[in-house]
């Protein structure tokens, strides 16, 4: 980039804890060391679509390591390909990606920077593909990203997650109650797994091991009859049933990913107490895992994205996003990144370390201490 370049940045999907460290990391190192200019569209690609923009300058971009959400605003619908045609009748979709494209062009930027999820990054392919300058950096409290071993927000939503589940031990004790914690995670039970850990939960249920309700029931009417007279459960939205489908809250058609998650906690805890007698309550964490200061591990993996990602645009290195494998960062085609999400394998060695001190998945009867 010989001239005195410009790159734009824009974040999609859900937000989530980290984001403003990474906007903040991109724009600062760019500012500082290349002297670049930064422009931030607005409202993810809703704002590409619709020319809202404007430029960020360091003082923007100070002060907002620990911020929650995102300074720019995102858009978890907003799809230049696939855009709802306002009409009476069945909701039809027209491609309306060439009004962005020369949106882009026309803020005379070398290199758009996508800050997002799956949907968000998948729709940073097809702008790829059809030309655009694109570096992604991988964001989602779901973990679920293909091509990276970790991405911020999740560290976050894992100890909100866990401090919602430590919480509920104390009331679920006092009421010899089985407590149900329901967390996000879409169809990747990575966050139900950790907090599931962290809290010492009793049952961990996940969208990648369908759960026996006789398991599940069994593990409760075992610690009752030990004298541990509550249970906790931690139950990522995807889990469901064997035989069974996921518990859907809504759908959004014009969304990338239209279904949303949520209530199989409700589900689970109707059945628990029906089989077993014992009273039970759920909580949704819900956004309160988005929300809020994000970690400083999520804001020190931020600032490693957020500073790559504009060493990759230096070289030209478009049509990746920045990934992180073991401790280092690599560079992941944004092909790799678009072909569905990373969820949890069934021979995860923390599968095997939870089931090890009694964790219950629901499919298999745990192996009970002898008296
Ligand atoms: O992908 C992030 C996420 O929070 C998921 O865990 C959850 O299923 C979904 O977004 C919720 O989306 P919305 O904010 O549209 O309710």
């Amino acid at each position: 980039m010989a001239k005195k370049g410009r790159i734009a940045i824009l974040t999609g999907g859900g937000d989530c804890p980290g984001i403003n460290a990474v906007i903040r990391a991109v724009a600062k190192k760019a500012i500082l060391e290349s002297g670049l200019e930064v422009v931030g569209i607005s409202d993810g690609y809703d704002g590409l679509l619709h020319n809202r923009h404007r430029m960020l300058h360091y003082d923007d971009v100070s002060g907002i390591i620990n911020l929650g959400g995102t300074i720019l605003g995102t858009s978890n619908k907003a799809n230049p390909y696939r855009c709802p045609i306002i009409k009476e009748g069945p909701l039809e979709f027209e491609d309306l990606s060439r009004t962005a494209i020369d949106n882009f062009e026309r803020l005379e930027a070398d290199c758009l920077v996508c800050i997002g999820g799956d949907g968000t990054l998948s729709i940073a392919h097809s702008f790829f593909k059809d030309g655009l300058p694109i570096v992604g950096i991988p964001k989602t409290i779901d973990n679920d990203i293909q091509g990276t071993d970790i991405t911020f927000g999740f560290d976050t939503a894992v100890y909100i997650a866990t401090e919602g589940l430590d919480r509920v031990r104390t009331t679920a004790q006092s009421h010899h109650r089985v407590m149900i914690v329901e967390v996000m995670g879409r169809n990747a039970g990575w966050i139900a797994l950790h907090a599931g850990i962290a809290s010492g939960a009793d049952v961990v249920l996940i969208p990648e091991i369908p759960y026996d309700l006789d398991i599940v029931t069994g593990k409760v009417n075992d610690r009752n009859s030990r004298g541990k007279r509550f249970t906790i459960a931690v139950v990522s939205e995807g889990a469901r049933q064997k035989g069974g489908g996921r518990v859907v809250q809504r759908v959004i058609e014009e969304s990338t990913d239209p279904l949303r998650l949520g209530g199989v906690g409700f589900v689970l805890g109707s059945q628990i107490e029906g089989e077993t007698g014992v009273e039970t309550r759920t909580v949704v964490m819900g956004h309160l895992q988005r929300g809020g200061v994000p970690t400083p591990f999520d804001r020190v993996l931020a600032t490693r994205l957020g500073t790559r990602a504009v060493d990759m645009l230096l070289e030209g290195s478009y049509g990746y996003m920045v990934g992180v494998r073991g401790n280092d960062l690599v560079d992941v085609p944004l092909e790799e990144v678009a072909h569905g999400q990373r969820c949890v394998s069934t021979g995860d060695p923390l599968i095997r370390s939870a089931r090890s001190v009694g964790t219950c998945f629901g499919d298999i009867r745990d192996a009970l201490p002898e008296d």
